[in-house]
């Protein structure tokens, strides 16, 4: 039997949000296990948090060190990947460094903070072969995967138009001067890069519509605004396209819609249907075609050849989802879902076999740098009051 793959932690301590998510997601199948950490940006409070881990782990005092003590390790200890969960601007380094040093890594979103940083790691990723994952979550949902199919094989005819959004309401008022932790780094340019509510959630619906569609956006005509009083970034995001087909999407994120909580979702309109799908209802997917009623497809309970879908339902689909449908999948299991398909490609380019981190399973980094393209393309576009703007050739 394989022995787990280990993971080191980069980011994590003193009441940090998705560290934990992610940390259950990969102890999930049990081929997977968190061994090192380095928690927090003082070196102190880094190893007491790790001291304090709910389950035993090697602390560091930074990832400079948990990066370079790795080579000395017995082989059966050194890492297998790391998982950066810091706030944006403490993305870019442990993600070069640990290319550099042999480990592969699997990164929070959005993937750094400017398209240069992005355009070096999408290099160095390629130039060293180290398998790299963006944390978009939601394409971790059965839902997402089985949409992919739908949209990509034709069944709803030729895509005219996508609306893809993320609304949330929790920065409705400024929480940052209250010193909450999530909210304080997430309005602050330094931490969190040139967008705000775009870069922390327009970037979940923008990977949503390019993995469900497999198309690319071209131009953009964005409106980057700020409600809250004296917050230096947008909290609200709203941005016209031109998709690679010729098709119009919009897709918006908001961080001040009182109520809403995580309602990320998407619809996608062709010319003989149309497939709408929420990730706060993620089991369901409901297709509308013209002149019948409508059809609701639960995860696990499809039949292949039903008049909608093709006999040829690709077997994986078919086969991969183990909860019957009913019992609920969600949040945790669409991070497991990542991380496992992470964790194969790890595996075979750990064997000298070729992997193909090609963004059909989980984000790859070329997906996180079309994300920080279309945020600098997005500002560019917003502070020309909305002009239409040219995506950049894709690297
Ligand atoms: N994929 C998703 O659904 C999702 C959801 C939430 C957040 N995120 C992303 O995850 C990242 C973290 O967000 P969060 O809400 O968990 O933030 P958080 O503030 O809750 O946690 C950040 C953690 O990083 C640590 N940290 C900061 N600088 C460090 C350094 N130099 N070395 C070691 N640790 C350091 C902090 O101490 C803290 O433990 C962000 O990039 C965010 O955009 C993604």
């Amino acid at each position: 039997m394989a022995k787990p793959l280990n993971v080191g932690l980069v980011g994590g301590g003193k009441g940090a949000f998705i560290v934990h998510a992610h940390q259950k997601a990969i102890h999930f199948d049990g081929t997977r296990r968190v061994v090192a950490g380095a928690l927090y940006p003082e070196p102190k409070i880094a190893l007491e948090e790790a001291a304090a881990w709910p389950y035993p782990i090697r602390g560091y005092g930074s990832y400079d060190e948990l990066i370079a003590a790795n080579a000395s390790l017995p082989a059966d200890e050194r890492l297998d990947y790391i998982l950066i969960v810091t706030p944006n601007h403490v993305h870019y380094d442990p993600a070069m460094k640990a290319m550099k040093a042999g480990i592969a890594v699997f990164c929070e979103k959005p993937l750094c903070l400017t398209l240069k940083e992005a355009s070096a790691l999408v290099r160095t990723s390629r130039r060293l072969g180290v398998p790299f994952g963006v944390a978009h979550t939601y394409l971790g949902h059965w839902t997402s995967r089985f949409s992919r199919f739908i949209v990509r094989r034709g069944l709803l005819g030729d895509v005219r138009w996508v609306d893809s959004s993320y609304l949330q309401g929790w920065l409705a008022t400024r929480l940052e001067a209250t010193g909450q932790q999530q909210a304080t780094w997430r309005v602050d340019p330094k931490r969190a890069g040139g967008s705000g509510c775009g870069g922390d959630i327009g970037t979940h619906a923008l990977m949503q519509l390019r993995y469900v569609t497999g198309l690319d956006v071209t131009r953009v005509s964005a409106q980057m605004e700020t409600f809250v009083e004296g917050r230096p970034l947008d909290d609200h995001f709203t941005v016209y396209c031109t998709l690679s087909n010729g098709a119009r999407a919009l897709v918006r994120a908001s961080q001040i819609c009182i109520g809403f909580k995580n309602e990320l979702g998407i619809d996608v309109a062709g010319t003989s249907g149309t497939l709408r799908w929420r990730q706060e209802d993620p089991e369901r997917i409901t297709i509308h075609l013209p002149n019948q009623p409508d059809r609701v497809y639960w995860r696990g309970a499809v039949t292949p050849g039903d008049g909608f879908l093709p006999k040829d339902v690709p077997a994986e689909l078919m086969a991969e989802p183990t909860i019957p449908s009913g019992h609920g999948e969600a949040f945790h299991d669409a991070f497991a879902r990542l991380h496992r398909c992470f964790e194969r490609d790890v595996r075979a380019w750990k064997a000298g076999r070729p992997f193909t981190s090609d963004g059909s399973k989980y984000a790859n980094v070329e997906d996180g740098w079309t994300g920080i393209a279309f945020l600098e393309t997005c500002l560019k576009s917003s502070r020309k009051k909305g002009a239409w703007t040219a995506m950049p050739k894709a690297i």
